[in-house]
C-alpha cells in the first residue's frame, strides 16, 4: 500500500528568504489561500521574531487560513518560541518548528558550542515549545554535515523531550542523494524511538540535487518534504513542490507513495507566486515552465499528434496547464474568454474579469495569436496589488537620435486619502525609460537605486506582450517589480511604479511622510 508523505511548504518562510522577494502580509495571505487550495498539509508563515512583517503575517494566515497546520519557526530560544507561539494563537492546527544547528563548522564558528550544550539547549528548546503547541517540529540545522553518531543522539533526545517531527536539513546543499538516502536510512535503523516521530527532509538547491535527494530520503524512509513553490529559496533556492510532487505521482510504481495536492491547482500556485514575489519562472522549468509542454521538433509533433506519451509523460491539464497553446484571438467573445481563464484556475470578480477582457481585445487587435501566457499575464496585471499607492495612467515619450528623451506621465494615487488624485510631470533622461523613471522618482518623492532592468517577450510574435522586471533598493530594502504592455516603455514604467508600490508598502508611514512634503 502507497505511504502517504506529508507536504510541509515553506514558501513563505524559506522560499521568501530568496533575494529580492519580500511579500506584504496580505500577499502572504493570498498565497496561504491557494496554497491550502493546493492541498498542501502544512504551512510554514513565516519567522515571527525576524521583523514585525512576519510575526503579523503568521498571525494573520493563522486566523484566515483553515485546514493545513500553520507552522512558524523559531530558534531555539525563549524570545523566538513565544514570539511563534503568539503568531500562532488563533491557528485551529499549530506547529512550533525550532531548530538549532549541530555540525562541527556551526558549533565552532557560530554558536561556539560544545556538543553537550548543543544537546542540552535543544532538548530545553522542544520541552518549551510542548507548553504552547502538542505539534513540535525540531531541526538541526546543517544535518548533513554533522557527525552521524551525534545526530542520532540529538534526534534521540528531541523526540524523547516530545519533538513529534524531526527534520533533517541538508541547509547548504552538499549532499548528494546516494548519502543523503543513506543518511535517512541510518536514522530509521540506529535511532530507537524513530518511531515515535515522523522523519521530514528539508534540500537546499545549490548543487541542482535537492528534488533528487528529497525523492531519495522518501524512498528511503522520510514521510515529509519540505519545499517550496517554483522551488525558491535562500540562495539557489528550495527543492521545489510542484517537481516532488509530480515526481512521486507520475513514478508511483517506483515510490509507492501519494500526497494530498490537488495538482490542477500546481500552475495557478506557480503563476501567482511568480507574480507576487516578482521571481520569473524560467521558461525550460520541469512542471511549470513555459515550455514544459511545448513541442518544437517536427518529429516530436508527429509523435505527439500519433500518440500522446510518445513524447509526453504527463498530461498539461493534469498540472492546470491548458492543452494548446494557442488559444483565443480577436473574434472570441468573453464567455469563451472567460472559459479559457477559468480552464487555466483564474476565476475573477466582475469588474476585474469586464477589465481584463477589455485589455484581451485591445491586445488581440495587434496580436494574432493569444497564448495561454498573455491570457495570464493580462489577469495578473489587472489583479490590484495587495498595497497599491500608484497606478500609472498615461505615459508620453518623445526621443530620436536628435531629441532629448523626455517622458511625460500621469499617475493616479490609487489607494490613498486621496484616491483618484492624478498627478502628472516630466523630466529628460539618458533615454527614454531613464527619462520615465526620473519623472516617476520626481513624482513619488523617492529616489531608488535601480539594481537591474530588463525586458523580456511573454509570448512570440513581434506584437507579443512585452514583460519588464526592475529591481530597485532604497535604504535596506529591496523589492522586484514586474510590469508587462505590447509596448516594452509602457511595460517598463509599469514595472518601476509597480516596485515603487511595493517600496511605499515596506516603508513605515512616518518615513514615507517625510519623503511626501
Ligand atoms: O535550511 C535550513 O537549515 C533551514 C532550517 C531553519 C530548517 O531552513
Ligand atoms: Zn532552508
Amino acid at each position: 500500500m502507497a505511504r502517504r508523505i506529508t507536504i510541509f511548504d515553506t514558501t513563505l518562510r524559506d522560499g521568501e528568504q530568496c533575494p529580492g522577494a519580500s511579500l506584504t502580509p496580505a500577499e502572504k495571505v493570498e498565497i496561504a489561500r491557494q496554497l491550502a487550495r493546493l492541498g498542501v498539509d502544512v504551512i510554514e508563515g513565516g519567522f515571527p521574531i525576524a521583523s514585525p512583517g512576519d510575526a503579523q503575517a503568521v498571525k494573520l494566515i493563522a486566523q484566515a487560513v483553515k485546514g493545513p497546520v500553520i507552522a512558524a519557526l523559531a530558534r531555539s530560544l525563549a524570545a523566538d518560541i513565544e514570539a511563534a507561539a503568539a503568531s500562532l494563537k488563533s491557528a485551529k492546527r499549530r506547529r512550533i518548528h525550532v531548530f538549532l544547528a549541530t555540525s562541527p563548522i556551526h558549533r565552532k564558528y557560530k554558536l561556539r558550542k560544545a556538543r553537550e550544550e548543543i544537546l542540552r539547549q535543544a532538548v530545553w528548546a522542544v520541552k518549551y515549545a510542548k507548553r504552547y503547541s502538542h505539534d513540535v517540529e525540531f531541526s538541526p540545522e546543517d544535518a548533513s554535515r554533522t557527525e552521524p553518531a551525534f545526530l542520532h543522539q540529538v534526534i534521540e533526545a528531541v523526540i524523547k523531550a516530545g519533538a513529534t517531527t524531526v527534520n533533517i536539513p541538508d541547509t547548504v546543499g552538499f549532499a548528494i542523494p546516494e548519502e543523503f538516502g543513506r543518511l535517512i536510512k541510518g536514522i530509521t535503523e540506529e535511532v530507537p524511538n524513530i518511531h515515535r516521530a515522523t522523519i521530514s527532509v528539508h534540500c537546499h538547491n545549490d548543487l541542482g540535487l535537492s528534488v533528487p535527494n528529497s525523492l531519495a530520503a522518501i524512498a528511503n524512509g522520510a514521510g515529509q518534504v519540505e519545499c517550496t513553490i517554483n522551488g525558491i529559496g535562500e540562495r539557489a533556492g528550495n527543492a521545489s513542490l510542484e517537481e516532488i510532487v509530480m515526481s512521486l505521482r507520475i513514478r508511483a510504481d517506483f515510490y509507492r507513495a501519494t500526497t494530498g495536492i490537488d495538482t490542477t491547482q500546481i500552475y495557478k500556485t506557480s503563476r501567482l507566486v511568480s507574480s507576487l514575489t516578482g521571481i520569473v519562472v524560467q521558461p525550460n522549468k520541469a512542471i511549470v515552465g513555459g515550455n514544459a509542454f511545448a513541442h518544437e521538433s517536427g518529429i516530436h509533433q508527429d509523435g505527439i499528434l500519433k500518440h500522446r506519451q510518445t513524447y509526453e509523460i504527463m498530461r498539461p491539464q493534469d498540472v492546470g496547464v491548458g492543452e494548446s497553446k494557442l488559444v483565443l484571438g480577436k473574434l472570441s467573445g468573453r464567455h469563451a474568454f472567460a472559459r479559457r481563464l477559468s480552464a487555466l484556475g483564474f476565476r475573477l470578480p466582475k469588474d476585474e474579469l469586464d477589465r481584463a477582457f477589455a485589455r484581451f481585445k485591445v491586445l488581440a487587435d495587434k496580436k494574432k495569436e493569444i497564448f495561454d501566457e498573455d491570457l495570464a499575464a493580462i489577469v495578473e496585471d489587472e489583479l490590484p496589488a495587495a498595497q497599491e499607492v500608484y497606478k500609472l495612467v498615461y505615459v508620453h515619450i518623445t526621443s530620436g537620435s536628435e531629441t532629448v528623451p523626455t517622458a511625460t506621465i500621469r499617475l493616479s494615487e490609487a489607494r490613498s486619502a486621496k484616491e483618484g488624485k492624478i498627478l502628472q510631470d516630466s523630466a529628460c533622461g539618458d533615454g527614454p525609460v531613464d527619462a520615465c523613471y526620473k519623472t516617476i522618482n520626481r513624482m513619488t518623492g523617492l529616489s531608488p537605486q535601480l539594481l537591474a532592468y530588463s525586458v523580456h517577450s511573454v509570448t512570440r510574435g513581434k506584437e507579443a506582450l512585452g514583460e519588464a522586471m526592475v529591481k530597485l533598493r532604497y535604504r535596506e530594502t529591496e523589492v522586484m517589480g514586474r510590469g508587462t504592455s505590447t509596448d516594452i516603455i509602457e511595460a517598463s514604467a509599469k514595472a518601476y511604479v509597480n516596485a515603487m508600490n511595493r517600496l511605499l508598502a515596506q516603508t513605515p508611514s512616518r518615513a514615507r511622510r517625510s519623503l511626501h512634503p
